[in-house]
């Protein structure tokens, strides 16, 4: 019972959910062919909820039922016992008043604490003596904390760059981003680390503007950060305000307009390509990359070309007969050209 009962702490989220699988089997430990199994309802459950421990099939004829804490069938860890000849249940020296027995031989288990992840034994005692032992893993898991989000300024200019960071103590979990309280939908300007805690915006847009939110779960319960609103200053003049700063200190340094005008170009260039961290660097390098994987233009264009005459060439050919199937047909020939 020792791997069963150990915390999963190490590993992928996919290795703690093979494991977890594992545990909520029924397994024997009475060489009987017993009939009884357990099922965990809910099968995952979280500190500070409930649990019950549902038994179905059990033996015909019984007198008592009990249950114990791990496998010892013992009376130091016995929780409870129910006795059904007079409904009676009797608490045990485990029992932690927490725990109800039933008389269908489940047990609730309420307001489940960490150290209540271990082994649980139902015995079932029958009008002839005969003893039959099932038992049954309980994993009690912590619920997450509550995240923190950073971000790099929350006041930049459009095709500024910004890099959000979500911040979790916790292990085993998946990170979600939220913009204006939806999931935030990923533009080709987005990206997010491996494990979805950084989400780089590269350019930054008037659109990008809003509240951020990062929100993190594990198997039993998850949790939203406070919110950070991006502000984006954006250029009324699509790009000649931006140049203004740059301009003005053009016209400090050059003599002439046409001068003023280059230098504070360069100047703005400059600023642009200096004011970038490694990371977005990174960013800049990934974003073509990914968009040669979508068909680029040279790619597209053979393409089209077989699907317009074939489309036009069966729509000719089907027109005579029935118009109304006929662009159907030509449709379907169409999505499956476009497939191709
Ligand atoms: C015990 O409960 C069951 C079901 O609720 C009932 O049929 C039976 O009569 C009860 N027995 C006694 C002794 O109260
Ligand atoms: C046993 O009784 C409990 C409490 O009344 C109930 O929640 C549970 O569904 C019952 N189990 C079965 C298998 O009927
Ligand atoms: C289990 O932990 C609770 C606190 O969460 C404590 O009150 C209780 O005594 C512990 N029980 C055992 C058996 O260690
Ligand atoms: C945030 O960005 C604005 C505009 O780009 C800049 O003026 C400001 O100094 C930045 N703040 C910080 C803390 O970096
Ligand atoms: C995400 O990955 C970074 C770097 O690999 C690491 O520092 C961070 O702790 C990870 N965060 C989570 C929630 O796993």
């Amino acid at each position: 019972t020792e791997p069963l009962s150990a915390p999963p702490r190490t590993g992928s989220i996919c290795w703690q959910r093979l494991l977890f699988t594992a545990s909520l089997f029924t397994f024997w430990s009475s060489p009987t062919s017993a009939q009884a199994t357990i099922d965990l309802v809910p099968p995952l459950v979280a500190e500070g909820k409930n649990v019950l421990l549902l038994v179905h099939n059990l033996p015909e004829n019984l007198n008592i039922i009990y249950w114990y804490k791990g496998i010892t069938t013992t009376d130091d860890y016995e929780i409870a016992r129910y006795l059904l000849s007079t409904n009676e249940s009797v608490e045990g020296l485990a029992h932690s008043r927490r725990e109800t027995i039933f008389r269908n031989g489940s047990l609730l288990i309420e307001n489940v604490k960490q150290n209540d992840t271990g082994v649980y034994t139902l015995q079932s005692l029958d009008s002839r003596g005969n003893k039959k032992d099932t038992s049954v893993q309980l994993y009690v898991h912590q619920p997450v904390s509550q995240p923190s989000i950073r971000v790099t300024n929350d006041t930049v200019k459009e095709k500024d760059s910004v890099v959000f960071t979500c911040v979790s103590g916790d292990s085993e979990i998946s990170i979600q981003w939220i913009f204006n309280n939806q999931n935030l939908k990923l533009t080709d300007r987005m990206m997010l680390s491996e494990n979805n805690s950084r989400l780089s915006i590269d350019p930054v847009e008037g659109e990008d503007a809003g509240e951020y939110q990062c929100e993190v779960s594990n198997l039993v319960s998850s949790k939203k950060s406070s919110s950070i609103s991006l502000i984006v200053n954006t250029d009324p003049g699509q790009g000649s305000s931006g140049l203004s700063g740059g301009a003005i200190a053009g016209i400090v340094v050059g003599a002439g307009a046409g001068v003023a005008l280059i230098a504070g170009l360069g100047y703005f260039l400059y600023s642009r390509k200096t004011g970038r961290g490694s990371d977005q660097h990174n960013l800049t390098e990934h974003t073509p990359s990914a968009s040669n994987h979508s068909p680029g233009p040279s790619d597209n264009s053979p393409k089209k070309v077989d699907e317009v005459p074939y489309s036009v060439l069966d729509f000719n050919a089907q027109k005579p007969k029935q118009p109304a199937p006929a662009s159907s047909a030509s449709e379907t020939v169409y999505s499956q050209v476009k497939k191709n």
